[in-house]
């Protein structure tokens, strides 16, 4: 048996400042929120974290290039982005944000533990000051004349054109990108880790996780193995948007981004369990889980580990389940090109398909590789999967009851051909565990999807409709099958699409929600005379026309 008794899972807080794309969902949100999912109809003690992420220069350019303040765009988008995360069925026990006057003091308490211990070395630095702006600038902020290939447009950090990797100090006529004044140099104080020093450490840490998924893994033996990864890094910044650095002679300077956000996740667990939070981050026997997109990994494989780790109290990510990123209609997703499907316009377009588009992102979901979605393969998931195998079953069986079984849920047939398909039950239950233990949600649902083909199957096979001309209680008893395929859908289709299984329960005249361990009693799901509710169908097919909106939608550059 595993040596955990409980599951913390942390979804990356996502930045307020924009809405919600399939790029988010894809990439954290819908594999953690099927995960979750899963391990709660195992019956399994967990505590599913998020919030918005409500600091750093990502919020101050967007409050900046909308002429309003920090705090309103924070604001404005921490409710959309929880709103549309609970429409699209992501259920969180809590979604905090970093803003908060608690989440203020459990980072700068967390600093100041760590300050007060002499983890941090305190080093004066060359920065660059915009004047204009008057506020030091982050190295991606500042442009200039890349030193090795002269192309004038390259970043404090990177030159885009020759692929160098820069300091903001080795540009030629460094300009900010805020204001395009000529920058100053000035002289700083900031606290930096040292994470040279916590290599060792590290490494081991890493390397006691063979089984993380090749992308994960490999990212971070990388980041060990260059050597360039592990250098001391500030944990403050000349900013005046943040959690204030708690330290005398610091005022001015807040809280690095990557310092503060990850601690939201300790924050949003207090919020939620009050004074019994401590077991979920500090107990042996619980099991940490961050789920991800890739250009998060060295922030929770190394930096966040690096700091819990001088904290000393702390549990580490036993899983760092990142995906890769999704893109659409073969494009890079961008906010700023607005090249994007928004989760609160897909759910005002597609009222009542929040599951469609689960479905659609789990089978595209970018596990292993970058992916594409597209709205034609959106629809044709739709019309040719749902609607036409996992809707089609239902469908049929909920007729057939109420025409042939007086809306009853009929007796268990024994034939051969009945046990076969009531094992396969057991055996497709058991094949999506597997994946789902794995993270492999792209298979776990193929298997899920091959269940109702098994049913569609099935029934073809022992075509019900012809037999009971001969033998009504045949026929029946083949109905009766089907329908135990269908109450096993309710709960393995669950992680995937809760909305659908939901409905299909009601139909299904089913009072109380099945779990994951009812699936071992090979039918048997639902008790043979449940009176059954009216059919209805549980999807409808996506018109051509639906599909042109949204592509309009869509302006290229
Ligand atoms: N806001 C970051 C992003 O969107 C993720 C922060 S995750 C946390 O990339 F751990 F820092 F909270
Ligand atoms: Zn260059």
């Amino acid at each position: 048996m595993s040596q955990f008794n409980r599951t913390t899972v942390t979804a990356a807080l996502p930045y307020a400042n924009g809405p919600i794309h399939i790029g988010h969902l894809a990439g954290c949100y819908l594999p953690s929120d099927i995960y979750v999912r899963f391990l709660r109809l195992r019956g399994e003690d967990v505590a599913f974290i998020c919030g918005s992420d409500e600091h750093g220069m990502a919020i101050t350019m967007r409050a900046r290039k909308e002429g309003v303040s920090p705090k309103d765009i924070v604001d404005r988008y921490h409710v959309m982005m929880r709103d549309a995360l609970k429409d699209f069925g992501v259920d969180f026990d809590v979604y905090s944000r970093t803003s908060g006057d608690k989440h203020k003091e459990v980072a700068s308490s967390f600093f100041k533990e760590l300050y007060d211990k002499g983890v941090f070395d305190t080093r004066e630095t060359d920065q660059y000051y915009d004047p204009e702006a008057k506020q030091f600038l982050a190295d991606r902020y500042i442009k200039g004349t890349c030193p090795r290939c002269s192309y004038p447009e390259a970043y404090g950090d990177q030159c885009e054109s020759c692929g160098a990797t820069l300091n903001p100090t080795d540009l030629i006529n460094p300009a900010s990108t805020l204001s395009g004044a000529t920058l100053e140099r000035r002289k700083t104080t900031n606290w930096f880790l040292p994470l040279d020093k916590l290599a060792p450490d590290l490494r081991a840490y890493i390397e006691s996780h063979p089984e993380w998924k090749a992308n994960v893994y490999g990212q971070c033996k990388s980041w060990l193995d260059s050597g360039d990864g592990l250098q001391p890094r500030s944990m403050t910044r000349d900013l005046d948007w943040g959690v204030p650095v708690p330290v005398e002679g610091a005022e001015g300077k807040v809280l690095y981004v990557w310092f503060d956000a990850p601690l939201g996740y300790i924050t949003a667990t207090q919020e939620l369990f009050g004074k019994d939070w401590e077991k979920w981050w500090k107990a042996d026997d619980t099991r940490l889980i961050h789920f991800i997109g890739k250009d998060n990994i060295v922030f929770h494989c190394i930096i966040f580990p690096a700091i819990l780790m001088q904290h000393g109290e702390y549990i580490l990510a036993d899983q760092v389940p990142a995906n890769e990123f999704l893109n659409l209609e073969g494009d890079k997703l961008s906010t700023s090109r607005d090249w994007a499907v928004w989760l609160h316009e897909y759910l005002e377009d597609f009222p009542g398909k929040a599951d469609v588009l689960r479905y659609a992102l789990c089978a595209t979901m970018p596990e292993n590789k970058d992916n594409d979605f597209t709205w034609a393969d959106f629809q044709q998931r739709n019309n040719s999967e749902l609607v036409a195998i996992y809707g089609n079953l239902v469908n049929r069986i909920m007729v057939l009851n109420h025409k042939f079984c007086d809306g009853k849920v009929p007796v268990i047939g024994q034939e051969p051909a009945d046990i076969e398909a009531l094992k396969n039950i057991v055996k497709q239950a058991d094949a999506i565990e597997k994946y789902l233990e794995q993270f492999k949600f792209r298979d776990a649902l193929a298997e899920a999807m091959n269940l109702a083909r098994a049913g569609n199957k099935y029934l073809a096979d022992q075509a019900p409709w012809k037999v009971m001309k001969t033998d009504l209680a045949r026929a029946q008893a083949i109905l009766g099958v089907a329908t135990q395929i269908a109450a096993a859908l309710t709960v393995l289709m669950d992680p995937f699409m809760p909305q659908v299984s939901d409905k299909l329960r009601v139909m299904l005249g089913m009072t109380a929600a099945l779990q994951w361990s009812d699936l071992c009693s090979e039918g048997h799901l639902i008790k043979v005379g449940t009176q059954l509710g009216q059919a209805a169908l549980l999807f409808d097919k996506i018109e051509d026309e639906a599909m042109d909106i949204q592509r309009a939608k869509l302006v290229k550059p």
